[in-house]
């Protein structure tokens, strides 16, 4: 993919469904009694992983034209085994959640994935797991393949070494089979799909700060979920409509959950100008977001801001290199254990394009206003670091190249063409 500096973006869209609304729908939905029938779901590569291990599981999924879904639950004790692996490919998500339901099945199974998953820290869910009864052993007790054999569940409390919505679901979904209730104590808020979705379903989950609990249901009761646009897909549009001379964009029906939102917060505080308009909820708080250009000045980012912007730093980074100032990220250890190290990752591309980053342990630094030029970028095979540094491509002077574009295919398969659409 070929990118050219950018006159300005205008118009208005629609990214694709959120990712782990769209993982979850798939997997409660399969779990519930009845029908599920999804609507704006996301057609990703991820996705599309969590759909393939549950039909091996014998749980009928249909895929229709409009990102629509119809899972035909089979209820909390009807999956069947499979008869191969199941194949997570790059999603950590399907890996991480599916450990939890799958410690409760009464059949063996295996779980394996990609090149990146096979590095991505799997212990942590292993380790509260094996507290829980569950008989789920990896390599080195660390990584994937997971190997699952029958458990018998018990509750737990347990609280979490890191906040990570992914370890939590994973406890929350094995204490859907457990004999008593299953507490999660997170050092800060994560996002909370899980648990609302469980909620509409008929389970009881408590919330009470940072801790949550859930109480073993007889059943899930099937409920239609509409899935909003991806805030985390939005956030690359928001950062181009600022940053690119001449912009204004709109981007529709945006899920606002406030476990999410937390880069609406670092762009404001940044001097982005954001309108929000058409406030609404449907399970999940959407809106419409406007973005126009401004000048951006340098901001903090850190401590319980981190998780409720995680997937989004990665493009915040190419906000802050085109921000006046300096822009402080800490507190952000996790980045480096995502499809891949995200913190390396980004000071390499982005002193390639003629930022001045100074990498940290927990973060990074970055000082921003310096003049930016087009380059050769890498994705390390990640899809937020490809169309982040598309995003950079834009305010670079003369072109720039990414030569892996089809990894956007994970979470956003059609970004290039909306970019376009946008006059990119
Ligand atoms: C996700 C949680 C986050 C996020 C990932 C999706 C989820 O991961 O980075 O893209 O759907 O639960 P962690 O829980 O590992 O932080």
């Amino acid at each position: 993919m070929k990118l050219h500096s950018s006159n300005g973006l205008h118009g208005s869209i629609t990214v694709p469904g959120d990712k782990s609304v769209s993982h979850r729908s798939v997997m409660l939905g399969a779990l519930a009694d009845g029908v599920t029938h999804v609507t704006g779901f996301l057609m990703g590569e991820d996705c599309l992983s969590t759909i393939d291990c549950f039909r091996k599981m014998g749980v009928r999924i249909d895929v229709g034209d409009d990102h629509t879904v119809t899972v035909h639950g089979v209820g909390l004790h009807g999956l069947t085994a499979p008869t191969e692996r199941l194949y997570t490919g790059n999603s950590g998500t399907t890996t991480r959640l599916i450990s939890g339901i799958l410690s409760g099945q009464s059949f063996s199974s295996t779980l394996t994935g990609d090149a990146s998953i096979e590095k991505r820290p799997m212990g942590r869910i292993i380790t509260p797991l094996r507290q829980m009864g569950a008989v789920i052993s990896g390599v080195d007790d660390k990584f994937c393949p997971l190997s699952i054999e029958p458990g018998k569940l018990h509750g737990i409390t347990y609280t979490l070494p890191v906040a990570s919505a992914q370890l939590k679901s994973a406890i929350l979904l094995a204490g859907l089979y457990a004999d008593d209730p299953t507490t999660v104590i997170e050092p800060a808020p994560s996002r909370d799909h899980t648990e609302r979705m469980l909620r509409a379903m008929g389970c009881r989950v408590d919330t009470d700060g940072c801790r949550i609990t859930v109480y073993p249901p007889d059943h899930l009761t099937a409920r239609d979920v509409a899935v909003p646009a991806d805030i985390s897909s939005t956030a690359f549009f928001l950062v181009a409509g600022a940053i690119v001379p001449g912009s204004e964009i709109t981007v529709r029906n945006v899920g606002i959950n406030p476990t999410r939102d937390g880069v609406l917060e670092v762009l404001r505080a940044m001097g982005a100008d954001l309108t929000l308009t058409n406030r609404r909820d449907d399970g999940e708080p959407v809106c419409d977001i406007t973005v126009r250009t401004s000048q951006l000045h340098g901001t903090q980012i850190g401590g319980a801001l981190i998780p409720r912007l995680i997937d989004e730093l990665p493009v915040l980074a190419v906000a802050a290199a085109c921000a006046q100032g300096e822009t402080v990220i800490r507190d952000a250890t996790e980045l480096k254990v995502k499809e891949s190290n995200r913190i390396a990752a980004m000071v390499r591309e982005l002193t390639r394009a003629g930022a001045d980053v100074t990498e940290t342990d927990d973060g990074m630094i970055i000082r921003g206003g310096k003049p930016l030029h087009g380059a050769a970028f890498e994705t390390y095979h990640d899809h937020r670091i490809a169309m982040s540094m598309a995003i950079c491509a834009l305010v670079c002077a003369g072109q720039s190249d990414i030569a892996d574009d089809g990894v956007v295919a994970i979470s956003y398969p059609d970004f290039f063409d909306a970019l376009r659409r946008l006059g990119g």
